[in-house]
């Protein structure tokens, strides 16, 4: 028989050669925007049609096919990389507030945390918030060492090379402290912003979304020499690790590093009362459009660094500064369909499916629509939202993006609906397994039944479980996760530590089947492996419980220390046993919210046994990250707060005892280390007495932990 496929070959046109070439071209940029960029370049549908389009002609002429055919890959190999760098003190981010109210709310929270009544005078250093990257400059003997983007927050990117081509950034300043770490900002002047997609595009080069992607994406070039091109700007507004004070207050400090050559923002003001507060925020948003930056906010910070220090910082955020953000842009648009997507926990999802419109500068194709009373235009306290007006598919609809980062439907205009628009009825089944998908009184959403057994919950947790801030799984994003999935590789996250086994080597492999590059391959791997050693908090984050994200999680690790200390009072907990389920409780900040989940998940044997497989996969399952403070003399104790105390609120202590490297617990028990009796201390302190627990007073603790200024 003639082999058909040579027959056609023989007759394969210039033009089929040259499409095939074009296909390439266009799906490889593709790839590379998609995976090395984040930053699609054709929607879904367009990419699909053109790789199925390039396997057809594949199909047809063989020969042609190119040894490095993209329809071949999974995706590009990722970007080559930066080294990784440890921040000495973590970069966190800032809560928001998204109104007057809410920074009124901050000021109160501070104030309670202090045990400080609103006749108190507070003091808050105001600037605008940059809209730009943060990076960390590392200064020894008055030499610039290093520049750290943020990543992770504990570990960046160190770019360096980079950030000496920025004639703002001092390369030695005079007069500094022997160790200094400098926060800040890197920007991109909005002229610049202009002018540097003008050149691209000039040259057939990328241009970029906004001045934020483009400062991002000029410090993070391999070629320093192209930072050097595009005028990078840099304001300093804090510091991280310091060997020695800069100033009483943040302004003061901010004084300071201003004197030694660092560009700190002229814009700022020391607010003494609320008003001031009120009419800085204005004041700002009123110049905003005349800035030569972008700004999308104002940050509010306690202007006294001995009470940052007392305030301190939760797991993600510093309890003594918010940034204050401005309204968002809004714009209209037609809703043209309704989606459900099925979340990790299960939750049904409703999404809207815009026609594509610019909101501030950004292009936005989706919101979220929250629930189904959203959608019907009930508020979560069933009061009616948007004048009770349901949303339909067709609507007209208003869009902005909350704290700019989120699209959400602000209203919609019923005048211009069409007839025979009917109101969206909401499934009551999950659209990915079909299980029943009730709604609990108490909860807004409806939850598919299918739990892990359910695929779209499956894919969820898995991208939860490789999320940067749970095992941060770099090369594993989440298309990854969708074609292994849909492959069968992976069900669950033990599987992800089988990948080796199963596609490493033979017919099945990564380079066999997937068309990856040896590299690349072994790559993944490698890094896969290199989490197997992992912090009891995060491997907690990652399981993906309801109601336990980060800051729960820090406090069970915390608390229980060990894996096994955890599983084992779960596992009682689950069987009823009293003193678990009151240790469980006992932790701060768990309720009982928390606790029925975490029974819930620890009673379920399919889960149950998912995690005995993950945990079994590990190698060294670490103590709390944050915990590692060796030379405090409470470090690894266990401590009970009872009783007033009279120098600080409790919140104030506990937090104090946490940064310490302590646990806190609730309650008494032959576990607790240490109780600390204020005024009016009544059993708690009795049964430590008969447990033979140290009890101390407020001037013994004073005296252990230090009282900060
Ligand atoms: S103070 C969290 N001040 O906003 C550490 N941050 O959303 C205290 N940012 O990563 C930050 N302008 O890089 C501070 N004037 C300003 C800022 C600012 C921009 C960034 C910062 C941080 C992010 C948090």
């Amino acid at each position: 028989m003639v082999d058909e496929s040579t027959e056609i070959n023989a007759a394969a046109s210039d033009d089929t050669l040259s499409e095939m070439r074009d296909l390439y071209s266009i799906i490889r940029q593709a790839n590379e925007a998609y995976y090395q960029n984040d930053e699609p370049v054709l929607v879904d549908a367009e990419y699909d049609k053109k790789k199925e389009r390039l396997r057809q002609l594949e199909r047809r002429y063989p020969n042609l096919k190119a040894v490095d055919s993209p329809t071949g890959k999974v995706g590009a190999p990722p970007a080559e990389g930066f080294k990784k760098a440890r921040h000495e003190v973590p970069m966190l981010s800032l809560d928001n507030a998204f109104s007057v109210e809410e920074v009124l709310e901050f000021d109160a929270k501070v104030r309670r945390f202090l045990g400080w009544d609103i006749g108190t005078p507070l003091e808050y250093d105001a600037e605008p918030k940059i809209d730009g990257l943060s990076l960390s400059l590392t200064y020894v003997d008055g030499l610039l060492r290093r520049a750290t983007t943020r990543g992770d927050g504990t570990t960046g990117e160190d770019v360096t090379r980079n950030a000496q081509t920025i004639p703002e950034i001092p390369e030695r300043i005079e007069g500094a402290p022997s160790f200094m770490e400098v926060r800040g900002e890197i920007y991109m002047g909005r002229e610049e912003f202009k002018s540097l997609n003008e050149r691209q595009e000039a040259a057939s080069g990328k241009t970029y979304m906004n001045p934020r992607n483009a400062a991002a994406g000029s410090l993070r070039q391999i070629d320093p020499e192209i930072t050097r091109n595009r005028k990078l700007q840099f304001f300093a507004h804090g510091f991280g690790k310091i060997s020695e004070p800069l100033g009483a207050t943040h302004a003061q400090a901010m004084t300071r590093l201003s004197e030694m050559g660092l560009p700190t923002n002229p814009i700022t003001k020391t607010c003494s009362n609320f008003n001031e507060m009120k009419e800085y925020f204005e004041g700002i948003e009123q110049q905003r459009s005349r800035l030569a930056y972008d700004i999308d906010g104002v940050v509010f910070k306690v202007s006294r660094i001995s009470l940052q220090t007392r305030l301190g910082s939760s797991s993600t955020a510093p309890r003594w500064a918010v940034s204050a953000k401005f309204p968002g842009e809004t714009a209209w648009t037609t809703l043209r369909r309704i989606e459900i997507q099925v979340g990790r926990t299960g939750a049904l999802s409703p999404v809207a499916r815009l026609d594509p419109v610019t909101v501030g500068g950004v292009v936005v194709s989706n919101a979220t629509l929250h629930n189904e009373d959203y959608i019907a235009g009930v508020g979560s306290d069933g009061q009616p939202i948007r004048d009770g007006k349901d949303l339909r598919e067709g609507d007209w609809v208003k869009v902005y993006r909350a704290g700019d980062v989120i699209p959400k439907v602000a209203d919609v205009d019923c005048s211009r609906r069409k007839g025979g628009s009917t109101r969206f009825e909401f499934p009551k089944a999950c659209p990915a397994c079909g299980s029943a998908a009730p709604r609990e009184e108490t909860d807004a959403v409806r939850r598919c039944g299918g739990d892990i057994a359910c695929p779209a919950q499956q894919v969820e947790r898995l991208k939860h479980f490789v999320s940067r801030n749970a095992f941060n799984v770099e090369g594993l994003g989440d298309r990854l996760i969708e074609q292994f999935h849909s492959e069968g590789l992976l069900r669950q996250p033990a599987d992800i530590f089988k990948l080796r086994k199963r596609i490493g080597s033979g017919e099945n492999s990564l380079q066999e089947w997937h068309g990856w590059g040896a590299k690349s391959a072994s790559k993944l791997f490698d890094e896969i492996d290199s989490r197997r050693s992992i912090s009891l908090n995060r491997l907690i984050f990652a399981l993906g419980i309801r109601h336990v994200g980060e800051g729960v999680a820090d406090r069970l690790a915390l608390h229980f220390g060990t894996w096994s200390a955890f599983d084992e009072t779960l596992t009682s907990a689950c069987e009823r046993n009293e003193n678990a389920l009151s240790e469980l409780v006992s932790v701060e900040g768990i309720g009982e919210t928390i606790a029925k989940s975490l029974i819930g998940a620890f009673s379920d044997p399919n889960i149950k046994k998912a995690m005995d497989g993950l945990v079994n996969e590990l190698k060294d399952i670490q103590d709390v990250e944050r915990a590692q403070i060796s030379d405090s003399p409470i470090s690894g104790i266990t401590i009970v707060f009872t009783g007033t105390l009279a120098a600080m609120t409790r919140a104030e202590a506990k937090a104090r005892a946490e940064a310490l490297g302590a646990r806190i617990s609730g309650s008494v028990s032959a576990r607790t280390g240490l109780v600390v009796a204020g005024q009016g201390s009544g059993s708690k302190g009795k049964k430590a007495q008969e447990l033979g627990v140290r009890v101390i007073d407020e001037a013994e603790w004073l005296d252990l932990v230090g009282k900060a200024g």
